[in-house]
């Protein structure tokens, strides 16, 4: 008989613990054991002398062979498709996860409508919500008419054995794992090991009936639920869908994927008719953008292999404090302190006795270096008042030294905000990009790519950038006239004197 073994899981990484303490040796958690009783074996893996059996051989096969691209099951909603690389793959299995509120069930059960208005067999198992519930949600979406078979359980067990009968489904969704329990698990649901244990079964049953399944999982923020993490390993894809509350579109994004690209991105906008598809992400994230307002640059952003334009807004005013505040939202914190260090070091604009705000308009959250000499744009431009000009999208990487360096993907960058109507962007040389033609194009070269539509002007030093903006705007410079900067500064050698007074000590 299997013997009941007590155990403490922490509830945040999973690790396991012989016997309570205040915190978790494994990720320094605070108070995050809990008992838990295990009955082993979980898995049905055999145990104990019955795993002492001889070995059987198997056959060891070459990289080289036979191996069709998997069957997908495409959901016919593009954006959903693009993130998981072309539609579901059979037997497969894809955990979402997200906050709470953030429109998982509103996603899946679109989906699901879409496959099974197609003709296959879906179920939408929740957890959480009624079946009256999920019903009325799926009347406001207008989706009633689609024969998705709902249920609302949570044992793993009577799932399985319901799924079992009549023809395989080709779809099916459990919202969320978080509420699904397992009886050979002696612990209540939510816990990691339940979490662990009814995924393992709810996979073993994808994986034998040719099944997609979709896992939700809620990510709480202070981890006192067992995160989806925990599965994130026995899945073959594992998808985040993001947002802010207050903004209305959504972003599906790959982290894991067996089967296609990852840091793929689907954008959605939450409606009062559910989740519709943005094909073009840039346009929204532009739309009503303030043109001629000093203190905003685009960026040509990339989002895995999708270019997207977004506005980063800096708002620079003397501060009252002692340590002046520096707030960022949609932006890395630590990168933004080390973007002022550089302007401060290497552009000679004075930013130690201003506040700084860097906000990523539209919600977004950028995360890639290359957004840096955006972001610089927009400090300069705030603190000058010199508005830059709206017809212009910035991309590069800043380095401590005050060199911009080239970032991945400057065509498709450029071709991006050619499409919008951009007639300029401001970016760092190309000269080690492969993928274009003109080496070492030099200032103000043309991109083979674009050259019809669009300038591109290159900066190689961030007092380049300082002197271009200053050089274009009226502003508001005291000391040195930016001209004179501009002139002195511009594109040719680091090591002018220059440098010392230049940035006009805007204040
Ligand atoms: P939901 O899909 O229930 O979120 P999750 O499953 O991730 O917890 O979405 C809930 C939110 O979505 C809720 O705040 C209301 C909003 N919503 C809309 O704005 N429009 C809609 O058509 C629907 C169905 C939901
Ligand atoms: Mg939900």
């Amino acid at each position: 008989m299997a013997r009941a073994v007590r155990q403490f899981i922490c509830q945040v990484c999973g690790a396991s613990q012989p016997r309570w303490q205040g915190k978790c040796d494994a990720c320094n958690s605070w108070n995050s054991l809990v008992e838990e009783g295990l009955t082993a074996p979980v898995s049905g893996a055999a145990s104990g002398p019955a795993s002492r059996r001889k070995g059987r051989t198997f056959q060891l096969e070459g990289l080289q062979g036979d191996s069709a691209e998997p069957p997908r099951l495409p959901t016919g909603m593009a954006e959903l498709d693009r993130v998981t690389g072309g539609g579901f793959v059979r037997g497969s299995v894809v955990l979402i996860g997200g906050d709470p509120g953030i429109g998982k069930s509103t996603l899946l059960i679109q989906a699901c409508a879409q496959l099974a208005r197609g003709g296959h067999r879906v179920v939408y198992i929740s957890g959480e919500e009624a079946v009256a519930q999920v019903r009325l949600r799926a009347e406001r979406l207008k989706l009633s008419d689609a024969p998705v078979e709902l249920a609302s359980e949570t044992n793993v067990e009577d799932i399985i054995t319901t799924l079992g009968q009549g023809p395989a489904p080709r779809l099916v969704v459990i919202d969320s794992i978080q509420t699904m329990w397992t009886g050979a698990i002696d612990s209540a649901p939510g816990t990691v090991t339940q979490v662990r244990g009814s995924a393992q079964n709810l996979i073993r049953f994808a994986k034998t009936s040719g099944a997609a399944l979709i896992l939700v999982g809620h990510v709480t923020k202070d981890g006192q639920i067992a995160g989806p993490r925990v599965v994130e390993h026995m899945v073959d894809a594992v998808a985040s869908f993001e947002g802010e509350s207050g903004h209305h579109f959504r972003i599906l994004r790959a982290v894991k994927n067996r089967f296609g690209p990852t840091d793929e991105i689907g954008v959605f906008e939450m409606t009062g008719l559910g989740l519709s598809q943005v094909s073009n992400p840039s346009a929204l994230f532009l739309a009503g953008r303030d043109v001629n307002t000093p203190g905003t640059a685009v960026l040509a952003a990339m989002e895995g292999t999708r270019p997207l334009l977004v506005e980063v807004q800096a708002l620079v005013a003397p501060s009252a404090l002692g340590t002046p505040r520096r707030a960022v939202v949609g932006f890395d914190s630590s990168r933004l302190s080390m973007i002022i260090a550089v302007l401060e070091a290497h552009g000679g604009v004075r930013l130690g006795q201003h506040d700084v705000y860097l906000n990523v308009a539209g919600g977004m959250k950028i995360t890639e270096p290359a957004a840096d000499l955006a972001a610089a744009a927009a400090l300069v431009s705030s603190l000058s008042g010199c508005a830059l000009p709206p017809d212009t999208a910035y991309f590069g990487e800043i380095g401590l030294s005050g060199s911009v360096r080239p970032v991945v993907q400057a065509t498709t960058r450029a071709r991006e905000a050619a499409k919008l109507g951009f007639k300029r962007v401001v970016s760092p040389p190309l000269a080690q990009e492969k993928t274009t033609q003109t080496k070492a194009a030099g200032e103000r070269g043309d991109r083979p790519a674009d050259r019809d539509a669009l300038r591109a002007d290159t900066v190689s030093h961030i007092s380049d950038l300082v002197a271009q903006i200053a050089a274009a705007g009226p502003g508001k410079p005291r000391a040195a006239s930016p001209r004179e900067h501009a002139r002195a500064g511009h594109g040719a050698g680091r090591a002018e004197p220059s440098r010392g007074r230049q940035p006009a000590d805007w204040e």
